[in-house]
């Protein structure tokens, strides 16, 4: 499937309004490629912003009124910047939640009319919920004529997310949707909010694997282990887990339940993990990555408790290719989906068998396809 372009969302504009719009804004999806259950802790991660993404098409208006249309849902919701509240849960919630988050830290907004088009696929593990987030804060802030600053926006859609929403989520989706550079993965320090770009080895492709099966929206297993987690670093007596060495942690491990020490032996070791594997991919060892996505696999998997069969089952089958240099469990985890590293030019084939070997072994319809690094949030030109 080719990725929507500038001019697809230009049309459904013009088509349902009768002139063409004044902007066009797109917040990109997300893959993690290591360090999941790690941001929340003040640790590492490694994502990049894929080539695939939330589109918006508009026209700033002279009023506050916010009038919106999803293509995918064929559906058209109003919203008066003045005064609107919480509602059964769809969609619109998350231009809701951007716009409450944007209106509370101060900024003065102005209405649009726009229309919505994506291909982040919901529920799949590819920060969808963040892409929404800040394609509204990007639509926002271009009807408004605002400065747009990416780490704040950021950290506006993670208020959003967690106080509007219900998920007690992490800084690394918002910022990498947000701050995301085109080639490149982000080794995101998520307490200083550091982004370090990360170059891809040549020849070395990634490949997302949708293993076709969903999580819950709202997801109170989420929010479980982030309680989890905060026990554990209370225990230490430290900010975050973040704080705790893998030495500290040894020796007084003991102290602690069975479910609280597996939790904190993931996030302890694949902060680790993360930063060994952005190491490899700068020195181009790709022999690394195996190992490295392989024991976050596991761990994830066995210690953090957050895989599920069809993500143990398409990760079996990528990582059964000649082509793959290592494969994982992505994002959340429940469902949704793995990442893989492939080699560039056996994409092909790596595609074809890791589809028909899934779908053999499970009888689910998965999703696999390449991706490629891109940039953030932004006013698109040229369409
Ligand atoms: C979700 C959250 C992130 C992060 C990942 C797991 O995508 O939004 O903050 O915690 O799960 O790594």
């Amino acid at each position: 499937m080719m990725p929507i372009q500038p001019n697809d969302v230009a049309e459904q504009f013009t088509k349902r309004f009768g002139r063409g719009p004044q902007y066009v804004v797109r917040a990109p999806g997300r893959v993690n490629l290591i360090g999941d259950h790690t941001d929340y802790n003040d640790g590492f991660v490694l994502p990049m912003a894929i080539d695939r993404a939330i589109w918006i098409a508009l026209q700033p208006r002279d009023d506050r009124r916010i009038v919106l249309h999803s293509i995918e849902y064929d559906q058209t919701r109003e919203l008066h910047l003045d005064g609107f509240a919480k509602d059964t849960f769809e969609w619109i919630e998350y231009v809701k939640a951007m716009a409450w988050s944007m209106q509370r830290a101060g900024y003065l907004l102005t209405g649009f009319e726009g229309v919505l088009l994506g291909d982040v696929p919901l529920g799949a593990g590819l920060a969808s919920s963040a892409a929404m987030e800040l394609a509204t804060g990007r639509a926002l802030a271009a009807a408004g004529n605002l400065e747009w600053e990416p780490i704040p926006m950021a950290k506006l859609a993670q208020r959003a997310e967690k106080e509007w929403i219900g998920v007690n989520c992490g800084i690394m989706d918002q910022l990498v949707v947000a701050c995301g550079q085109a080639g490149h993965a982000a080794l995101i320090d998520c307490r200083s909010l550091a982004i370090q770009p990360v170059p891809f080895p040549p020849g070395v492709a990634v490949a997302v694997l949708d293993t076709g099966t969903r999580r819950g929206l709202v997801d109170s297993a989420y929010n479980e282990r982030r309680m989890q987690c905060e026990s554990v670093a209370d225990f230490f007596k430290v900010n975050a887990l973040r704080d705790v060495s893998i030495e500290l942690f040894q020796q007084l491990a003991h102290g602690l339940d069975d479910a609280s020490r597996c939790r904190a032996t993931h996030v302890i070791t694949e902060n680790e993990r993360t930063l060994q594997f952005a190491a490899a991919m700068e020195r181009c060892e790709t022999h690394a990555f195996r190992v490295l996505m392989e024991k976050s696999h596991n761990s994830l998997c066995d210690d953090f408790e957050v895989s599920s069969e069809a993500l143990d089952a398409i990760v079996a089958c990528a990582l059964s290719q000649e082509a793959c240099y290592g494969a994982r469990m992505t994002g959340p985890g429940f469902g949704g989906s793995a990442v893989a590293l492939i080699q560039a030019d056996k994409a092909e084939e790596f595609v074809e068998h890791t589809t028909t070997a899934y779908q053999e072994k499970t009888g689910n319809q998965p999703a696999v396809y390449v991706c490629h690094a891109s940039d953030g949030a932004d006013v698109v030109e040229g369409w």
